[in-house]
């Protein structure tokens, strides 16, 4: 059986689909009530022993955690998977870790994957760039005027689609070889604010206005619904990304034997979100 926490997200729902699909034993986790017919178990991070029931009897665990997770007890959360016996754990990290070594805003992240990587269970990073699904938070201001007010319009990052994450944790909780790896995982080209509010537009068969926003402008909006620390270290990125930060990876052609998708194509996909 393998458990998902997270699983009604932008990552976690197709993954726990994918997996139903392909024949596995699936644990569902979150706070909320999911929709659709598989097993669920309402559990919060935020209080390691509420997973218990969800790990009973798993074999793998996926790990979603909120932000940079802040708040989240990794030793906890490690000795309540020990003890249930589960074998192997994946978690959705952030490239942050290793491109901002020294920012307090991605601490929480490095400190949790070190004590995953120090728990004596097997482990996968997922160490994902800038997720597609952010320009969910435009999807108002488009539907309302058709624009999108954004800071850094011309600074381009390689955005990762969050269903090439779901393949990509598929693959790595069903296949072998994956125990002990960090896997950084990039979309396969460079995309700014600029041209992602094209593509929404092209999705929509409308233009859609780009305006281009001062950081503190961005910030005082962020911080309506994240915390500074991470509002603050995902600036940095947006506005002064590292080589690091702009590389395309390999990492996603290479699990799933074809390259990521670009934002355009999210963007067909979810246009529902941006009429
Ligand atoms: N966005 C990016 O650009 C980016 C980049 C790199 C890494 N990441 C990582 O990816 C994560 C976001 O993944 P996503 O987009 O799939 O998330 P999402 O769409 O926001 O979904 C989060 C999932 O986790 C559940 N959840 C939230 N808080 C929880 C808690 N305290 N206890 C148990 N379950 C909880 C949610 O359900 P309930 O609310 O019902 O509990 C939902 O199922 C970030 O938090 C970060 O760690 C994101």
């Amino acid at each position: 059986m393998i458990t998902v926490v997270g699983a009604t997200g932008n990552v976690g729902g197709p993954l726990v689909r994918m997996l139903a699909a392909r024949g596995a034993e699936v644990t569902a986790v979150s706070r909320g009530e999911p929709a659709g017919g598989l097993r669920h178990v309402r559990a919060d991070l935020a209080a390691p022993e509420s997973l218990r029931p969800a790990f009973e009897g798993a074999e793998a665990v996926f790990l979603i955690v909120p932000g940079a997770g802040e708040g989240v007890d990794g030793p906890a959360l490690v000795e309540q998977a020990r003890a249930a016996g589960v074998r192997r754990v994946a978690l959705l990290s952030s490239l942050a870790v290793t491109t901002r070594p020294g920012s307090g805003s991605y601490a929480p992240m490095r400190s949790l994957e070190r004590t995953i990587a120090g728990s004596g269970l097997a482990w996968t990073f997922l160490r994902a760039g800038g997720f597609a699904s952010n320009a969910y938070a435009w999807a108002p201001e488009v539907r309302a005027h058709r624009r999108i007010t954004a800071p850094f319009g011309d600074v381009g990052l390689p955005i990762v689609d969050p269903q090439d994450l779901a393949e990509v944790a598929a693959a790595v909780l069903l296949g072998d070889g994956h125990d002990g790896q960090a896997y950084e995982l990039t979309g396969p080209e460079p995309s700014t604010p600029r041209s992602r509010a094209r593509d929404i537009g092209d999705a929509l068969g409308e233009p859609v206005r780009f305006v281009e926003q001062t950081p503190a402008e961005a910030r005082e909006q962020m911080l309506r619904f994240m915390p500074a620390p991470v509002a603050d270290g995902t600036l940095e990125i947006l506005g002064a990304p590292t080589p690091d930060e702009q590389r395309i990876s390999p990492d996603v052609e290479k699990i799933l034997g074809r390259a990521p998708g670009a934002f355009a194509g999210w963007a067909a996909r979810n246009v529902a979100a941006f009429r």
